[in-house]
């Protein structure tokens, strides 16, 4: 729907877009954190199809396999230290039903899984309750090792086969069976993956977060880095790496077990394939049920992570530079920015303030390019000089409306802030209710999103002090969520977006490098900021977090675009709780310098102007009229489209 513009409302008309004392945006203001919670990551962007591939967890039992004529159970027989089951199976054979189900789709599928027996084995992939079998395979035996797969390990075989539906199926009722009698272990089956990677990202999931145009991505967590009962059940580095029969996997923090299949160099994978900064989150001596490490116990801690930073920045040299080239990576990887811990506020021992202190010395001493991220500001006398402080919001919308300007007062020579967490999770008058059910939003609305889309542009006016934000989390699989809401939610065959994540790709792709002075701006009910990216594009992010439609008008005052051409696109609902909207274009007048485009109710949009070249006076009406009837044919085919539809 295109919402028409209405007379100029007089506030507005006095607001100019100017460049003269503008103030300098981060280059990678909006990004991701991820962390393995709703299964994003087993059972989401890990590519990973089966589950429970290889018994790992707390509880390892044959959840999620089915025995075909046949009695399955877990067997001690080993095929590796770090994986001490295998599947025994008397019979004809298994079937593993994947997340939830398998997509089965005109693609190539890779199974592969290690065996020791000596049955004639068949791999296929077939309906669950059917008889119907979509592709069919002789495993084959590999001979040689790669930095995943080792060929043998303690008498198991690998086993791999390529399966090829001839059509895509609907539902996702489907398995993977292999038939065949004798021990199974990490049995596994891979469809397309991002760029193509071995052990890499599902494809469709890492498109669409992709396509959003994040610019940094922080990871493992947020809690999933911390662990629930110690230091021994923290996210361990070193064993996320090398072969997949060397990672052990742990019990997560969110009530499932995690592979870390998806380990340190997947993670750089990912960065380098979506061109991401990296922002590292490290253990700091922290875990969940609050289990502080004493003081004289931390320097194990210290060391462990001085060593993960030389797997990830030392060159072959360095012992553990040398093992990541050994496990397939000879360039060290790019890293700016380590974050010690999360939450820390949570810490009410205050141990922090050594914790800190601690890491952020051996890190500095030996890095000293680093940034560090501090995730409490308790118990620190003051940050140390560089240091960014880490801050976490999930409240109403109204919330988020409030603190539009939260730092436009904020001292400019204090610590630098990274908004490592937000999101609309409440409805509005239920700030804080963590408990109270029927409070917590269930799905992304456009209200909320809207009311990001706001907070976001006040974050990006104080750009030059706010670094970097992202919503959390990030992505969910429908069927086994423990955290609502989410940007990005998918089963194992459909990925779906939300408004949220419309805002996030609005505001992310038209991130700018310099923040435009606003005059005489009045705030409310529209929330908006101005930029420059690279010298030829101006964009203006207008969000309107009420019910009613507005009008923005401006004159824009800002060298070289007075004259340029125009287009804007955004999304809006007269509903407010709508929680699937779709980014459409929106009618925008530019004449005379004068820019106004109309917003419908709970609407964020972006308006893009291109740089024109500066031309004589006597010219500019011509020029102008022609970017005027530039603009105008582009909403007429639109129109047509629109009304084709
Ligand atoms: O984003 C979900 C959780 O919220 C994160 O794990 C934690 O950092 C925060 O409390």
């Amino acid at each position: 729907m295109l919402w028409s513009l209405s007379a100029v409302v007089s506030f507005a008309a006095a607001l100019t877009i100017s460049d003269i004392g503008t103030n300098e945006s981060s280059p990678i203001l909006n990004g991701i954190v991820f962390e393995d919670i709703s299964h994003s990551g087993d059972g989401g962007i890990y590519g990973e199809l089966l589950a429970n591939r290889a018994f790992q967890g707390d509880n390892p039992s044959t959840k999620n396999f089915t025995g075909v004529n046949a009695e399955i159970s877990l067997s001690k027989d080993a095929l590796s230290d770090a994986l001490p089951y295998s599947l025994q199976v008397n019979g004809e054979g298994f079937y593993n039903e994947g997340y939830w189900g398998i997509k089965v789709a005109a693609v190539e599928y890779t199974a592969r899984f290690y065996y020791k027996g000596s049955s004639t084995l068949i791999v296929a992939l077939k309906s669950l309750h059917g008889s119907e079998t979509f592709a069919e395979a002789t495993p084959q035996a590999v001979t040689t090792d790669n930095g995943v797969y080792i060929a043998r390990s303690n008498g198991f075989q690998l086993f791999e086969a390529k399966l090829k539906p001839e059509k895509d199926i609907d539902g996702l009722d489907n398995g993977l069976f292999v038939y065949g009698s004798g021990n199974f272990a990490l049995v596994s089956l891979f469809g397309p993956t991002y760029k193509d990677r071995p052990n890499g990202l599902r494809k469709d999931i890492a498109e669409v977060m992709a396509d959003f145009g994040p610019h940094f991505l922080r990871f493992p967590g947020a809690n999933n880095l911390e662990g629930e009962g110690g230091p021994e059940t923290r996210w361990k580095w070193n064993e996320t790496i090398g072969p997949l029969i060397d990672r052990p996997g742990r019990e997560g923090d969110w009530g499932y077990s995690n592979t870390d299949g998806l380990g340190l160099h997947e993670y750089f994978d990912w960065i380098e394939d979506m061109n991401l900064t990296t922002i590292l989150g490290v253990w700091a001596g922290y875990t969940l049920k609050p289990f502080p490490v004493p003081e004289d116990e931390l320097q194990p801690y210290i060391e462990d992570t001085l060593n993960e930073l030389e797997y990830i920045l030392g060159d072959v040299s360095t012992k553990y530079g040398a093992l990541r080239a050994k496990n397939g990576r000879e360039q060290p990887w790019n890293l700016q920015y380590v974050e010690i811990g999360n939450e820390d506020f949570l810490d009410y021992s205050l141990s922090y303030s050594y914790r800190f202190a601690a890491f952020d010395r051996a890190i500095k001493e030996k890095y000293p390019d680093i940034t560090t991220i501090a995730t409490t500001e308790v118990g620190i006398s003051h940050f140390p000089n560089g240091t960014w402080w880490d801050q976490h919001y999930y409240e109403t919308p109204q919330w988020f409306v409030d603190h539009f300007d939260a730092y436009d007062n904020y001292p400019r020579n204090a610590t630098k802030l990274f908004i490592g967490e937000y999101a609309v999770v409440f409805e509005d008058g239920h700030s804080n209710e963590w408990g109270v059910s029927g409070s917590r939003v269930r799905f992304p609305t456009v209200y909320g999103a809207a009311s990001e889309a706001a907070y976001m542009a006040g974050l990006e006016r104080n750009s030059d002090q706010v670094r970097a934000a992202c919503y959390a989390p990030v992505l969910e699989n429908v069927n086994g969520y423990q955290w609502r809401p989410n940007l990005i939610l998918f089963d194992a065959g459909n990925v779906n977006v939300t408004p949220s994540y419309q805002v996030q790709k609005l505001w992310s792709q038209s991130q700018g490098d310099q923040i435009l002075t606003l005059i005489n701006a009045n705030f409310g009910p529209l929330y908006f900021v101005a930029n420059v990216a690279n010298n030829d594009t101006l964009h203006v992010k207008i969000s309107n977090p009420s019910n009613s439609t507005t009008d923005f008008v401006a004159k824009v005052d800002v060298t070289g675009f007075g004259y340029g051409i125009a287009s804007a696109e955004g999304i809006s609902s007269s509903d407010p709780n709508t929680t699937a909207v779709d980014i459409l274009p929106w009618e925008v007048k530019f004449e005379n310098q004068t820019l106004s485009v109309g917003l419908g109710p709970y609407a964020a949009g972006v308006v893009t102007i291109k740089k024109s070249i500066e031309i004589p006076s006597t010219t500019k009406t011509s020029y102008a009229q022609l970017g005027a009837l530039a603009s105008a044919l582009a909403v007429v085919m639109f129109l047509l489209f629109d009304y084709a539809l």
